[in-house]
């Protein structure tokens, strides 16, 4: 499938104004979902197509999902509406898209699979997230960075790593790049993969890049060493994963 128009979710964020400006470099076409449309002209390139919803209630999304072909998700809480927000934003666009399945690349985070170790529920909210996407039918890709920004000057080199065991950092426009790589890259799609920065040149070779990494076969990233059985969380999340299922496979 050809990918010209992008919707770019969490369009005025960091990550998602270089997403905004990355799309626009690659030839595609970015629409971003913003609160604040003034605010947003401000922030993004003129003639940026930008459309109004709120993340949290997936009756105002309809217009933001209307014929594109891929969607890239760099949304967070700022507030800590965990829930809302940070699984929310997946759970009310797959809501709103009914049975369509356009290209996704969400941007979640390394320490997903990491309980117990200080990062609270948001990590939850994000792993459940994850599973939405890999239970939806899209053709996807699922980015977990490091740290933003703990990078030098000559840290061109990503290193893609599965498992969710590494830490270290990379930053915003490398991230920017790599969700926009991989939504026009056909060895990205249905992988799952940490990303880190490290002395060395930029890569060249998208296709070369996400290659020898394995595709996931479930609901978890392929490695992921710690797995919540589904029979574990609240039912909300069961009948979510139920419907974003069904949407394609009843259609
Ligand atoms: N910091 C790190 O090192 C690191 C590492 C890995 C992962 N992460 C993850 O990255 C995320 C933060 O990314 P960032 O720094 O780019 O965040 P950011 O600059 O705060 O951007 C968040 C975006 O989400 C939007 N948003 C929030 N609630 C919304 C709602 N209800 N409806 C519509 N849009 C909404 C914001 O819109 P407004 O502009 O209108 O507020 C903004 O565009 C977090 O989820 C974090 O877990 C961070």
């Amino acid at each position: 499938m050809t990918i010209s128009s992008v919707l770019v979710v969490g369009g005025t964020g960091s990550i998602g104004r270089a997403a905004v400006a990355v799309a626009h470099e690659a030839g595609l076409t970015p629409r971003a979902l913003v609160r604040d449309v003034g605010r947003a002209q401000r922030m993004l390139p003129t003639g940026t197509d930008l459309v109004v919803g709120d993340l949290t209630r997936a009756e105002t999304l309809t217009d933001a999902v209307r014929d594109v072909d891929a969607i890239i998700f760099t949304h967070g809480s700022n507030a800590g509406d965990h829930e809302g927000v940070d699984y929310g934003a997946v759970a009310n666009t797959f809501h709103a898209l009914g049975s369509r399945r356009p290209r996704i690349a969400l941007m979640s985070s390394i320490y997903v699979t990491r309980q117990g170790q200080g990062y609270g529920p948001v990590i939850d909210w994000k792993r459940r997230a994850e599973w939405l996407v890999r239970s939806s039918g899209s053709p996807y890709t699922i980015v977990r960075p490091g740290w933003f920004d703990r990078v030098g000057p000559g840290d061109g080199r990503l290193t893609l790593e599965q498992g969710d065991t590494g830490d270290g950092g990379v930053g915003r426009d490398q991230l920017a790049t790599v969700l926009v790589r991989a939504l026009l890259t056909d060895t990205a799609i249905g992988k799952t993969f940490e990303l880190f920065a490290h002395g060395g040149p930029a890569p060249s070779d998208w296709s070369a890049l996400f290659a020898p990494l394995d595709a996931d076969a479930g609901l978890d990233g392929v490695h992921d060493r710690t797995r919540v059985p589904m029979s574990a969380e609240p039912v909300r999340i069961q009948q979510d994963v139920e419907a974003v299922r069904a949407a394609v496979t009843h259609n």
